[in-house]
């Protein structure tokens, strides 16, 4: 696939797994609306990419994975521009990522803050480095999470903790994240890519179709007016009809590793 140039993103590949680093240190890797647009853009050919089986996402530098929506660019909105703010990102970004069929890491490994934290929340799910702090910060600003935060954030960790994180506009360190389920792992800043790497070697021996099914259903029990256990039992029946199927169970009868076409 050709390569694309990005101003405020990097984009590296290597065995499988893609890692998506937002590139914007001197402002903390701050996510204005060029960045969300090149994360969309990067994201989606990751996703349509057949060889890429596992993304990373991650933060340049050592301070911050992102430090939040950038203020400077909507501090003179209006109310529809905000609105509109709001929908784009979920739409371009915050959704994508949720819903990517590629499975999606984040390894946090700064500040992880509004914004920030919601693209980790997004995110399939979190690893972060012993310097890592997340937070919600936005009623400080007197606006509220607008990229999925108020929905994700208790889904993650239940709404007492997710309204006391809101309300305080407060920061927990990576081991408050942990302890509440908001992070998985916490490792040293140098084992953070490394251990988000083993993960994804994890994934990637899997099948991908599978995967993507499981992520699909899992995403079905959040929706609105969907049953979780019906899209569960469709897209189990589903994967019976896949050549990851018939190499799977095979190779298990065969007593040998499978090899998934993905298909
Ligand atoms: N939007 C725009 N710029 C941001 C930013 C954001 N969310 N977060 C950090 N930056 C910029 C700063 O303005 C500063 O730029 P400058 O050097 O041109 O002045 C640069 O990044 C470094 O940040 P600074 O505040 O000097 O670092 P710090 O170590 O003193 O503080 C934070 C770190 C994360 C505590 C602080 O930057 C902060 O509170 N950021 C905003 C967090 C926030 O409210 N996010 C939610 C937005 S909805």
């Amino acid at each position: 696939m050709k390569p694309t140039s990005y101003e405020n993103i990097l984009v590296a590949f290597e065995e499988g797994v893609k890692t998506i680093t937002i590139n914007r240190p001197t402002k903390l890797n701050a996510l204005n609306i060029a960045t969300i647009k090149e994360l969309h853009h990067a994201f989606k050919k990751a996703e349509k990419d057949p060889d890429t089986k596992v993304i990373i996402v991650t933060g340049s530098g050592e301070k911050a994975f992102v430090a939040g929506a950038d203020i400077s660019e909507f501090a003179d909105f209006s109310v529809s521009q905000g609105e509109q703010l709001a929908a784009q990102g979920q739409a371009l970004l915050f959704d994508f990522v949720a819903y990517s069929s590629t499975p999606i890491i984040a390894a946090v490994n700064g500040f992880a803050l509004g914004g920030g934290l919601e693209l980790a929340m997004a995110a399939h799910f979190r690893i972060a480095s012993d310097n890592a702090k997340m937070g919600l910060p936005e009623v400080s600003l007197g606006v509220i999470p607008g990229y999925g935060g108020t929905q994700r954030l208790p889904q993650l960790v239940g709404k007492g903790h997710a309204l006391e994180l809101i309300m305080t506009a407060g920061m927990i360190d990576a081991q408050q994240a942990l302890q509440i389920g908001l992070v998985n792992h916490v490792t040293t800043q140098e084992e953070l890519l490394p251990l988000a790497r083993k993960l994804a070697d994890k994934i990637k021996k899997n099948s991908s179709v599978a995967i993507a099914a499981a992520i699909e259903a899992v995403n079905a029990g959040y929706e609105d007016g969907e049953n979780g256990f019906d899209a569960e039992i469709t897209a189990f029946g589903k994967c019976f009809g896949t050549a990851d199927f018939v190499e799977g169970t095979q190779a298990f009868l065969e007593k040998r590793k499978p090899n998934f076409p993905g298909k």
